[in-house]
């Protein structure tokens, strides 16, 4: 197949449908390579990457949970449930960081938040060409400033 042909046919796969075998380490290595090479102005490499399997899946669902429930006491318990769900579909989550440099004289905050974009894109073309299924969630916890705090535990 062409790289065109390959970016033309390019879907994704909602993450409830995904499930095992999820890559193994040599496939995950060779995917985080290429999902680096990105367009990076200033050679700031402004994200970082967090492999979340495993276990860490269901420990991140029930923070997640606790999180919602502590902004939203009278959630319904379904949507507390989706939560608690979400990250235990998908074999391995790649969860991208942008990790801005808000002050710097010479690249706008923009164009590195754009960069790590790249990285999740590249993540998804690369799941693909690996012949994975995969997709790109945001979902209210990417914009939560204590779901942030989660990745320090
Ligand atoms: C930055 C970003 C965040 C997204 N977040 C979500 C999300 O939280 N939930 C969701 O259902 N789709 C989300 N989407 C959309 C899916 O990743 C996907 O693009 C959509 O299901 C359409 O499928 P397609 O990529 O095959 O066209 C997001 C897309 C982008 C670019």
């Amino acid at each position: 197949m062409s790289a065109l042909d390959f970016l033309n046919t390019r879907l994704s796969v909602t993450s409830r449908q995904l499930g095992e075998p999820g890559p193994t380490q040599a496939q995950i290595d060779a995917l985080l390579a290429a999902a680096l090479r990105v367009p990076d102005h200033g050679k700031l490499t402004p994200w970082r990457l967090l492999l979340i399997r495993g276990a860490a899946r269901a420990r991140l669902g029930a923070a997640l949970a606790a999180i919602h429930l502590a902004h939203e006491p009278d959630a319904p318990t379904s949507v507390i449930e989706k939560d608690r769900e979400r990250y235990n579909f998908a074999p391995l989550i790649v969860a991208v960081i942008a990790r801005v440099d808000e002050q710097h004289p010479k690249i706008p905050a923009q164009e590195q938040i754009l960069s790590a974009g790249y990285v999740a894109y590249n993540l998804l073309l690369g799941a693909q060409a690996l012949g994975f299924g995969a997709q790109l969630l945001t979902g209210w916890a990417a914009y939560d400033r204590d779901a942030a705090t989660l990745i320090r535990t």
